[in-house]
């Protein structure tokens, strides 16, 4: 699996290998002396990175779930899970096309998105954090949304903008309105249709999200239409490659001077790629757009023909999601990527929409911890589960049950001042137990279950790396202290006695020395003496409501 010195060699579970140089596992390192445990910074420079950084030692757990390293200079140790290490994997092929989009991205067009659009209700999204989880990944999914149900006040729609947040305020104030006026500052002020856009591409950075609310809407047309940016740069980039690389390849230039206290310009592409080529960016808007004269003079009239196709896909029907917002309903999209149009309207009735910007790193944060805090529900809810459905259990013929043997093990723990890792190391150590296949122990079983492998199994992403490794060698542990502590053995009940024979008896000396290479081996004899002495019958600790602030916790370290 390994190659130690400059470049360790991964061989993945599904057979893949990537390479990682010793200078960028020592720079990643997920120690203590690298990264704070409190908030995961960076405590070290790259400059604190020696680097001629070598591999001097490299050892795989025994299940295959970490990869335990010693670096040179300094014998710093430091242990990677496997499933970070795949996770953060570089070594990889990426022919990406100039133009891509990260996975997560789903281009639409009218015959994918007419009539699809996701929504909610405000209500929804303030009461039920999977609902608003839902709709964020909507957001950044399709860069476009709508809610139902916000309330016909001005300001109100801020209110959206809170759940996910912070308001961008501008010179068009916290928030701003959008109905017809005499002397406009600004075109979106009148009843004329406007061409899809995306909103002020003069200003830099551009306000990454938009929100339109309706209040009032009587008027006939004026009906809102909104257009996938990415899925318009990418018809260009299929159908005139030469075009698109103009467009992405040269600075256009952008401009707001509508009002005598306002000169606002920028100079930005049309289609903007990250360095690796990645789609970032459409800016698009007629209205603000400024002569351009960073095209050379022989290139501009292809620019400019380029320009004239993504105005066309913009134009297109085939490309448009049109809907007529009722007061009430509000719509937000992603101002780098989702166009927004609507059609003129008659003079008589009224058309009140109210419009803010807010930004898009905020939501995806806001969507990233919301989706976090959910599987953290998962995790414990699936403990509780476990402990209510199978904690009644016998416990290896022991007088205790399941629950009342964990439960004891974690009050021992407890009551020795252990730190709250071991404690819930202690809690679940034989969590293997109810989430095997194979049933629990029985004193006429004739093969080991490993139960600790399959508390492994349910643990491995869910909890930190110390406390799977407890739960995996509490096992190993006992035949360890067998094997060095003669005067163990007379403290084992009958079935522990019987499951040590079925689990290999007391470790051979080589096994010993392995044991001890274990980072966490010491924790785990730990773990193992507070498992023999949580067999006592008579004994009434605290219950596992006691320990779910601490799982809590952990398991939210574990899905960081
Ligand atoms: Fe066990
Ligand atoms: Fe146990």
């Amino acid at each position: 699996m390994l190659d130690a010195g400059r470049v360790l060699a991964v061989t993945f579970p599904d057979g893949s290998v990537a390479r990682f140089h010793a200078e960028w596992l020592r720079f990643n390192a997920l120690d203590a002396v690298t990264r704070s445990p409190g908030n995961g910074q960076r405590l070290l420079t790259i400059g604190d990175i020696p680097e001629a950084s070598t591999l001097e030692d490299v050892v795989t757990s025994s299940d295959g779930s970490a990869v335990h390293l010693t670096f040179e200079p300094g014998a710093q140790r430091s242990s990677f899970p496997v499933t970070w290490l795949a996770t953060h994997r570089y070594d990889v092929q990426r022919p990406q096309a100039s133009g891509w989009t990260a996975d997560r991205v789903q281009r639409w067009d009218h015959a994918t998105m007419q009539d699809r659009i996701p929504e909610a209700t405000l209500d929804a999204l303030r009461a039920d954090r999977r609902a608003l989880a839902d709709w964020l990944g909507a957001v950044d999914r399709f860069g476009v949304a709508v809610v139902h149900d916000v309330p016909t006040t001005a300001g109100a729609l801020v209110e959206v903008a809170d759940l996910f947040g912070y308001v961008r305020e501008t010179n068009y104030g916290r928030w701003f309105d959008v109905r017809s006026e005499v002397n406009p500052s600004n075109l979106a002020y009148t009843n004329l249709g406007l061409q899809a856009h995306t909103d002020n591409p003069y200003r830099d950075p551009v306000p990454t999200l938009q929100l339109l609310a309706c209040l009032e809407n009587t008027v006939e047309g004026g009906a809102s239409t909104v257009v996938d940016g990415f899925a318009c740069a990418a018809r260009l980039q299929a159908d005139d490659p030469a075009g698109f690389a103009l467009l992405a390849g040269h600075p256009a230039r952008f401009e707001y001077a509508g009002a005598a206290d306002v000169c606002l310009q920028s100079k930005r592409p049309v289609i903007e790629l990250g360095p690796d080529g990645e789609l970032l960016a459409v800016r698009f808007n007629n209205r603000s757009t400024a002569p351009v004269v960073d095209v050379p003079f022989d290139e501009m009239p292809a620019y400019l023909a380029a320009l004239r196709r993504l105005a066309s896909y913009a134009d297109d029907p085939a490309m448009h999601v049109t809907f007529r917002l009722a007061p009430g309903d509000l719509f937000i999209v992603d101002n780098q990527r989702v166009l927004h149009a609507r059609s003129a309207f008659s003079g008589s009735g009224s058309r009140w929409l109210q419009g803010c910007y807010a930004d898009i790193d905020g939501l995806r944060s806001t969507l990233a911890t919301l989706r976090r805090e959910l599987a953290v529900d998962g995790v414990i809810d699936r403990i509780v589960d476990v402990f209510a459905r199978r904690g009644a259990e016998e416990y290896l013929g022991e007088p205790v049950s399941m629950a009342q043997h964990m439960l004891q093990s974690a009050a021992a723990a407890e009551a020795d001042g252990a730190d709250p890792e071991l404690v819930v190391a202690a809690l679940l150590h034989d969590i293997g137990h109810f989430t095997g296949e194979l049933g629990t122990y029985s004193p006429d079983a004739t093969v080991d279950h490993r139960h600790e492998i399959e508390g492994v199994r349910a643990l491995t992403g869910r909890m930190p790396q110390r406390v799977i490794d407890c739960v995996r060698l509490h096992v190993a542990a006992k035949r360890y202290l067998c094997a060095v502590e003669p005067s163990y053995f007379a403290l084992l009940s009958p079935a522990s006695v019987h499951t040590l024979e079925l689990q290999g008896g007391p470790m051979a000396a080589d096994e010993v020395a392995a044991f001890e290479a274990e980072p966490h081996h010491a924790d785990a004899v730990r773990v193992r003496r507070w498992d023999e002495g949580g067999k006592d019958a008579g004994r009434d600790v605290p219950g596992l409501e006691h320990h779910l602030a601490a799982l809590r916790t952990l398991a939210r370290a574990a899905l960081t």
